[in-house]
């Protein structure tokens, strides 16, 4: 893992743009993992004014989003679909046939999972994943205890999930779909790097057990300690509980131009 503190969220998001924008421009066709949430929206709006701004091509880009809620028509105002065209797609020039988004509104969700497996193998795997966390260390909607082997598929959300998402729902738990359909652990950890995004006190409890706690199920992010380039993009606040901070920004500080991208 490579912890990266910055001093606050923007600086964060723009340095996370930074490695997307790098990918993208080595590699045109490049497969990305997209994630939702609040988290990421700073480094959506910078890709975005990197494309606008500084020509980014997204044309020959693929994207497979994380993760989707079931019963949501794509066109709903709360759906994973809507947020991606929202906040970013609409906004560059990805071609609409490269998008994937799980279906929530599958009639055979767990055939669509395995057609979602599939779609991702046969673009080449993803090259680059962006991962939220939330306050209970899920990664898409891997709650904890998902199985670090686990692909594609249905999940039922904590309650916790329920209760921190109930702000996108006009403050309604009763309003939060219960299910979702997620990448899983097994399909994140494949990505060739993984590149993690946290903000906030709310977040340093989760981002201490994930980056210095022991790898355990039951708190699903600590999984990316075992993978080869993850790349943990946080601000002072997420970073607040964090044991070796100090250690994180001498390594980062030390660095070689020619090492640092971000
Ligand atoms: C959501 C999403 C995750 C996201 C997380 C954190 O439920 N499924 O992909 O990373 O929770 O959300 P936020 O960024 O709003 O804190």
């Amino acid at each position: 893992m490579e912890i990266i503190i910055k001093e606050n969220a923007q600086v964060a998001s723009e340095g996370a743009a930074r490695v997307v924008a790098r990918l993208v421009r080595e590699k045109p066709n490049a497969v990305l993992g997209l994630a939702t949430g609040s988290t990421p929206l700073m480094l959506y709006k910078e890709l975005i004014r990197l494309h606008k701004e500084e020509g980014l091509d997204f044309s020959k880009v693929t994207t497979f989003n994380l993760d989707e809620y079931i019963g949501l028509p794509r066109d709903h105002e709360q759906s994973y679909s809507t947020f991606m065209w929202d906040n970013l797609f609409r906004h560059i020039n990805i071609q609409p046939e490269n998008v994937h988004i799980p279906d929530g509104m599958a009639a055979d969700v767990p055939a669509s999972c395995t057609a979602y497996e599939r779609a991702i193998e046969n673009a080449g795997g993803i090259d680059l994943q962006v991962l939220g966390i939330g306050s209970d260390g899920h990664v898409g909607f891997n709650e904890p205890t998902s199985s670090f082997a686990s692909r594609t598929r249905i999940k039922t959300l904590t309650q916790q999930t329920v209760a921190d998402n109930a702000r996108f729902f006009e403050g309604n738990e009763s309003m939060v779909p219960r299910h979702c359909i997620t990448m899983g652990i097994g399909t994140i950890m494949e990505a060739r790097m993984n590149l993690l995004l946290a903000f906030g006190e709310g977040k340093a409890a989760a981002v201490e057990r994930m980056v210095e706690g022991p790898v355990a199920s039951v708190m699903p992010a600590s999984i990316l300690q075992h993978h080869p380039v993850a790349k943990i993009f946080i601000d002072e606040g997420a970073a607040a509980d964090l044991k070796l901070a100090d250690y994180y920004r001498w390594v980062y500080g030390g660095k070689p131009d020619w090492q640092r991208d971000a």
